[in-house]
């Protein structure tokens, strides 16, 4: 029988990271030790308090549907997190409490775009985004930034790409693959490039949490001059160790959250609701995940430092997440041949940077969201085969 599919999601790619994470297991399974650093997930476990929460919802029969949007509670204690630790001026009925970030990607994504339109992604970003505008039946579009710039966003960078037919810009900070931060500069760039070009931007703002060195966090919407074309997006998976909570949220004005909830309320209708009295209860667990922090910079910083010795290596020191984003010079190799490589001599899975778009050819993301003997090992044995 031939089937007929819809032409945009069989123009979708595959995950190279779930791909990569399936060879690992795979690999595992047949006794070979395999050093995996290609996790996007915290080897903690959800605080207790936050367990609790979802455990007593459950035994307290809040099994049944909930407000579509998301309990009245967990909004209100967003809105209020969103005004005081983001800047972002917002109320309950400017939050969609989704299952998972990813989802609320996807929502706004397929709300904003018609087929043929332009996204622009800053090169490199997330592996999903590009295949989520694919699958809208839009256009990916790279926007070139460099390594050797640390990523710097800049208005030269924005105009080389835009067209008339661009609608949307995809922003990560802190960025998925590169650790990099938004700054103000930046942002103020973004704010008149968007507002000139009548362009909505979408920040992904799921690692907000995980910085270090006293960097802050900056959320692009809380600049009054974009904040009405900005949908910001954000979730509890990396930042409190819930990834298998599936809660996500996402903030933007009444008029453009109204028409997501339309979308959404056909879609999923709400979550569950031990997870969002999960999410309720991890919003006042800043302890737990400030020592998760501690130990994630400690990682960090042993990480880079010991790469740095590496030949041929260079990696900027990651200002958030739990990625190292680090630059290969060998035997001119791309990063798909680095990848099979360190995999194949060293038993080391990392993800290639073409993973993330095209202009990383010479890249690897390694996790550091893996426990210190795991990097140690990695270590060792990257400098056996370097
Ligand atoms: C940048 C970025 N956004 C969103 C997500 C998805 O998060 P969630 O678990 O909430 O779907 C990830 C997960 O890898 C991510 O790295």
């Amino acid at each position: 029988m031939e089937y007929v599919f819809n032409k945009a999601i069989s123009q979708m790619l595959p995950s190279k990271t779930v791909d990569l994470m399936n060879k690992g297991m795979e690999m595992r399974a047949k006794g070979i030790d395999v050093v995996s650093l290609s996790v996007g997930e915290p080897d903690f476990n959800t605080p207790m308090a936050a367990s609790y929460a979802g455990i007593t919802a459950i035994c307290n029969n809040k099994t049944h549907y909930t407000e579509s949007r998301g309990i009245l509670p967990l909004r209100r204690r967003l809105a209020k997190k969103l005004k005081e630790d983001n800047g972002i001026d917002c109320n309950e009925m400017n939050i969609l409490v989704t299952p998972s970030a990813k989802f609320a990607l996807y929502i706004a994504i397929r709300t904003m775009v018609n087929p043929g339109d332009e996204v622009m992604l800053l090169d490199p970003s997330w592996v999903s985004y590009a295949q989520m505008v694919v699958a809208a039946a839009a256009v990916p579009v790279s926007v070139p930034l460099s390594f050797e710039n640390n990523y710097t966003i800049t208005r030269e960078a924005l105009e080389s790409v835009v067209s008339e037919k661009s609608r949307l810009l995809i922003l990560c900070t802190p960025n998925n693959p590169t650790g990099k931060m938004l700054t103000m500069e930046e942002a103020k760039i973004l704010a008149d490039f968007a507002n000139e070009h009548n362009i909505m931007i979408i920040s992904d703002e799921i690692y907000e949490k995980l910085v270090y060195d006293g960097n802050r966090h900056l959320s692009i919407a809380s600049l009054p001059e974009v904040a009405d074309r900005v949908i910001t997006i954000n979730g509890f998976s990396k930042c409190a160790a819930m990834t298998g909570w599936r809660i996500g949220y996402l903030v933007a004005n009444e008029v453009v959250l109204k028409q997501i909830y339309m979308f959404y309320n056909h879609t999923m209708t709400c979550i569950p609701a031990f997870s969002q009295e999960a999410a309720l209860a991890v919003l006042d667990c800043e302890k737990e995940l400030q020592i998760m922090r501690d130990s994630f910079c400690a990682r960090r910083n042993y990480l880079v430092n010991e790469l740095r010795k590496l030949p041929g290596v260079t990696c900027h020191m990651p200002q958030g997440t739990f990625y190292c984003w680090v630059k290969m010079e060998r035997n001119n190799m791309n990063s798909d041949q680095l990848a099979d490589y360190l995999l194949e001599k060293a038993k080391v899975i990392c993800v290639p940077g073409t993973a993330f778009g095209a202009g990383s050819e010479k890249c690897l993301r390694m996790s550091y969201a893996v426990p210190q003997a795991h990097l140690e090992e990695a270590i060792a044995r990257f400098k056996k085969v370097l």
